[in-house]
Order: structure tokens, then sequence, then C-alpha cells
């Protein structure tokens, strides 16, 4: 039987964006030819080109793709410029379920452990409502037992899913009672349903942040609000070694977006230097994705290869990038995973 093929969109992004998202393709070696990818162009240099942050039709060709590949776009500081296309292919999409997973690698990483963040991704603080006057500036924070309820219950299903042992709902309702104690209030709710089959445990954000510092190893998969969130897993990132080890997927209904959890890396853009191991994860999420979706499983399998392709690429080979303390190139890590994967995949 032939193989399916899966429209994807590719947004190669800002800084270090083309260089990661492209090696990732490379990377993606045999796998490469499951994908039809349309590329689109977004994010601050295309603004300065064209004066719009993306182009006509843009969130039409997002929804309509099988799922998106996506490299970091760049947001303006302060006022003026555009706002984060980031939180508005999130909020349009209504990509509410942020899923970020990272491992720290033996001999690799400064601390090994395997943790997911599920991140609630459309609501809370960042739900854009701010508001100034005179001297003064708010904003809204936003929970609601939809939002709440489906970030939950995603990242208790995702947990089965995957076999993971423990959800633990990180918040801070002792201070923010009625907000974040809704959270909490539904999180406890849901987890009546999964008891018997997982651990279930709750942190506030500050010892969350402790726990994660002191011993990694022991926390699973966490659920949270969107900021902590946020923080959260650039925290575990850097307990990971680097900000370019961590892939992310955005999920809704009806959309995913994969993206990896750095930003544009201006700082070390065109120089063929940056971490593509985060896009690859990204890629391998969408992968996964697109398999559960779809009953694929050579592509399940084929993303199972890919883990342990880059695996053995950091931990065997060790073609490390400078973040991590080596010398190698983007499109050497790229070109190791790949040759990794195509002795791993029949
Ligand atoms: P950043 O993640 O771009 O950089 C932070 C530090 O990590 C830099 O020193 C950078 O060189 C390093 N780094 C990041 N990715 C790396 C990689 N793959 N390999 C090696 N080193 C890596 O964060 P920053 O500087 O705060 O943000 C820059 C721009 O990116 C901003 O305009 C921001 O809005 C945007 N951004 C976009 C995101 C997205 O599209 N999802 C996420 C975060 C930031």
């Amino acid at each position: 039987m032939a193989h399916r093929r899966y429209r994807v969109v590719v947004i190669p992004g800002d800084g270090i964006g083309p260089e990661v998202v492209s090696a990732a393709l490379h990377a993606l070696g045999p796998i490469r030819d499951r994908l039809d990818i349309e590329e689109v162009r977004a994010g601050l240099a295309y603004y300065r080109e064209t004066g719009r942050p993306y182009p006509e039709g843009f969130f039409d060709k997002l929804r309509s793709a099988d799922a998106v590949l996506k490299g970091p776009l760049a947001t303006p500081v302060g006022p003026g410029g555009y706002r984060s296309i980031n939180v508005e292919i999130r909020q349009r999409l209504d990509l509410y379920a942020n899923l970020r997973p990272c491992r720290g690698y033996p001999g690799v990483s400064p601390r090994v452990f395997d943790v997911v963040v599920v991140r609630e991704n459309t609501e809370g603080l960042y739900a854009g409502v701010e508001g100034r006057f005179r001297d003064e500036a708010y904003a809204l924070k936003i929970v609601t037992e939809r939002g709440s309820r489906r970030i939950v219950r995603f990242a208790f299903e995702y947990a089965l899913s995957r076999g993971r042992r423990r959800v633990t709902a990180v918040h801070k309702a002792n201070i923010l009672k009625l907000s974040d104690g809704l959270f909490l209030e539904v999180f406890r709710g849901e987890a009546e349903r999964y008891r018997d089959r997982l651990e279930v445990d709750e942190l506030i954000v500050d010892a969350a942040a402790y726990n994660l510092a002191r011993s990694p190893e022991r926390l699973d998969v966490m659920v949270t609000l969107n900021l902590y969130g946020d923080i959260l897993s650039d925290l575990v990132a850097g307990l990971a070694g680097s900000l370019g080890l961590c892939g992310s997927g955005q999920y809704g209904d009806n959309a995913a977006v994969f993206e990896p959890v750095h930003g544009a890396g201006f700082d070390i853009a065109g120089k063929g230097i940056a971490n593509p191991v985060a896009a690859i994860h990204a890629a391998r999420l969408m992968l996964e994705y697109l398999a559960s979706r779809h009953g694929d499983e050579w592509l399940a399998r084929a993303a199972g290869a890919l883990d342990r392709a880059v695996e053995e690429a950091l931990t065997v080979d060790r073609v490390l990038t400078p973040d991590l303390g080596g010398s190698a190139g983007t499109m050497d890590v790229a070109e190791a995973v790949r040759r990794r994967l195509e002795a791993l995949l029949p």
C-alpha cells in the first residue's frame, strides 16, 4: 500500500530560524519524502521588507495544512511594531495546549532527566488584555473553567498515551485564590478519573522551580498556566544544557504547530553554529502527531527512530554545537542525526 503524504507548512522564521529549520528537514532523511512542504515567510525580516508581519491568507494556510513546522518569529519589544505573531497564531488557531518535553542527555547535559511541561497556551496573563491609565498599567489574567479543563485533560491523556507515571499541577493558588484556584479545582476534579492509572500531585510554582533546580529527575509531566509554563520550560531547557535541545508542539482540536522552544538567537544567526536539535525534536513531535491522528504506524516508528537517532548523535557520536561545549556546526549535527536515522529505519 502506498504511504500517505502530509501537507506541511514550513515557516523558516527569523534569526537562526532558517538555519535550524532546514537542518531539521535534512535530518529527516527518508521521512522527508512523506511530506509535501509549502514554505511560507513571516516575521521581523518579512515585516521589514513588506511592512506586514505575515502575508495575506496566512492563517487560512496554517489551518488547512495537516501540520505546521515553524522557526522562531521575532517580536519588537514595547509599543509599536506588531503584536507577537506567535501569540496571534495560538489564539487564532485556538492552540490551547503547548507541550514541551525536554531531556537531559547523559554525558552531554549537566543534568539527566526527562520532563514534560504542558502549558496552557491561550489564556492566563497572555490573553493580551492590557490597559494603561496615566501612570498605571494593567494586565488581566484570564482563567476559565473550559480552558483549564481542556489543558488538564490534554495533560492526563498525553501522560497515559506516552506511558508516563505522574502528572503534577503547578499553580499559585495560595495567593491567586480565585484564578489559579479555579485551575486547581478543575485539576482536582479531573484527576479523579485518572488516579487509578496515574500518580497525581500538586506544586506551588516557586516550589516547582526549586524542585526542578534541585532534582529534575524526580519530576515527570507538569501541567500549568501560561506564564508559569513559559518560564519553567526555559528553566528545564537550561538544566538540559541549552535552549537548543527542546522542541515543542502546540495543539488545538483542528490544527497543530511545532517549533523549537528557543527564540531567534540573533547573537549567533548566520554563523552556522545554532543547535538544530530543538528544531529536530519539534519535527519529531509533528511526526508523532501526524502518525497518531492518521493511524500511520510506519510514521510512528519513524518518529521513535528519529528520537533515538538524536540521542545517538549526541551521546555516542558526540557531534555537539558550541552551546553544548562542542565545535560542530548546525549541519554537522543534522547530518549525524540523518546517518543514525538511516541506520535505524528499515
Ligand atoms: P533566544 O532564545 O533567541 O536566545 C537566548 C540565548 O540562547 C541566546 O544567547 C541564543 O544564542 C541562545 N540560543 C537560542 N537558541 C539556540 C540554539 N538553537 N542553539 C544555540 N544557542 C541558542 O531568546 P531572546 O534573545 O530572548 O529572543 C530573541 C527573539 O526571538 C525575540 O524577538 C523574541 O521575541 C523571539 N522569540 C520567539 C519565540 C518563538 O517564535 N516561539 C520564542 C522566544 C523568543
